[in-house]
């Protein structure tokens, strides 16, 4: 038989990234992250564009040669087509198409969600390989979504919760924003809430239907705590950061278990997996586990290298779709929303 050799490219939002698969087993995967959009508080598109723009031939050429290959063994190219910026993603999608035709590499289009969830599958050469077994749920928790995935199989899954408003991620860094962090938030509150109270302050909690979830009433809720605070003591957030932070960070938690709880419950389901950015949250890891030991869960938290934003999650959905034969044409276009 011979080997599939699947290239992946990632450019959807602030980081370009390309990976490369040798029959699902990782070879290379190279990130090349955007500094520039620390001084804005948050990524700007037009400039996302730009880095990726000067980014991607370097880091796909190290990409390959990481992998020990040439630009022709590769057996297929996968490329994520949305959901993302859009002028991010056409950088990749527009490299994918020129790879394709300088190498006669076929195409495969990839939805970057689904490939967060397919993350759980990637094979590390000496690396114990322990996968989660289908029906799974997966909790998928970023920048840009949160949402409950029951996973049927490689490509058979199925959104049964999201959130109607914000994202957990825009919960953390929204309020770290009002704190005076820097951008994203969610790693400093994370630090900083290991050194605070987590029931010093109460926040408020959606109260919505089914497995959906709803982050931005506790921003408000947040806000106006926080506004209400500095009439009488403009030192407020300075001294209590700490108890803020973990406060903060606990009702977030305790949002995201609460649905997925009531989910595993429903379902029946108790093979349970975490993806995206969030996914590095101390507490949140901390939470899920202790919930795993208690309701007898069987818990996947993957490397943290494969919940932020990666490539060799793209080749590996890539790889699912390659042996289905899920190939695309020329006039494939990118998707902001997909
Ligand atoms: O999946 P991801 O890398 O990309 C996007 O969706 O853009 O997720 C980024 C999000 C940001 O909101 C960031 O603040 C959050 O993940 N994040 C964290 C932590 N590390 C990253 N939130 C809380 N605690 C962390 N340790």
């Amino acid at each position: 038989e011979k080997d599939i050799f699947i290239l992946g490219i990632e450019s959807s939002c602030d980081d370009t990234s390309a990976s490369v698969l040798q029959n699902g087993v990782l070879l290379s995967n190279i990130i090349a992250g955007q500094k520039v959009h620390e001084a804005y508080g948050g990524v700007v598109p037009e400039l996302a564009s730009r880095a990726h723009q000067q980014n991607i031939v370097p880091v796909v050429d190290q990409a390959i040669k990481q992998a020990g290959l040439k630009n022709e063994d590769i057996t297929a190219i996968a490329f994520t087509r949305g959901p993302g910026l859009l002028g991010s993603l056409l950088v990749g999608t527009s490299f994918a198409k020129g790879f394709s035709l300088a190498t006669g590499a076929p195409m495969i289009e990839i939805n970057h969600l689904q490939a967060h969830v397919l993350a759980h599958f990637i094979q590390e050469k000496d690396t114990p390989y322990d996968p989660p077994k289908f029906p799974f749920l997966c909790l998928l928790v970023s920048g840009g979504n949160s949402q409950i995935i029951l996973v049927k199989d490689y490509l058979d899954m199925e959104v049964i919760g999201q959130t109607i408003d914000d994202a957990a991620g825009e919960a953390f860094d929204k309020c770290a924003k009002v704190m005076g962090l820097p951008y994203p938030g969610g790693p400093f509150v994370d630090k900083l809430a290991k050194e605070g109270n987590p029931d010093a302050f109460k926040f408020s909690k959606p109260r919505i239907q089914n497995f959906d979830y709803s982050f931005s009433g506790l921003k408000t809720s947040f806000l106006y705590f926080l506004r209400d605070q500095l009439k009488e003591n403009e030192n407020f957030i300075e001294e209590r950061k700490a108890d803020l932070c973990a406060s903060l960070q606990k009702t977030i938690i305790d949002i995201l278990l609460d649905k997925l709880i009531k989910a595993a419950k429903e379902t029946g389901i108790n093979e349970i997996t975490v993806a995206g950015g969030v996914s590095a949250n101390s507490g949140l890891r901390n939470a899920l586990m202790e919930t795993a030991a208690k309701r007898r869960w069987k818990m996947h938290i993957p490397k943290f290298a494969f919940t932020t934003d990666n490539a060799a999650m793209i080749a590996m959905t890539g790889h699912f779709k390659y042996l289905k034969g899920e190939f695309i044409g020329m006039d494939a276009v990118p998707f902001a929303r997909m």
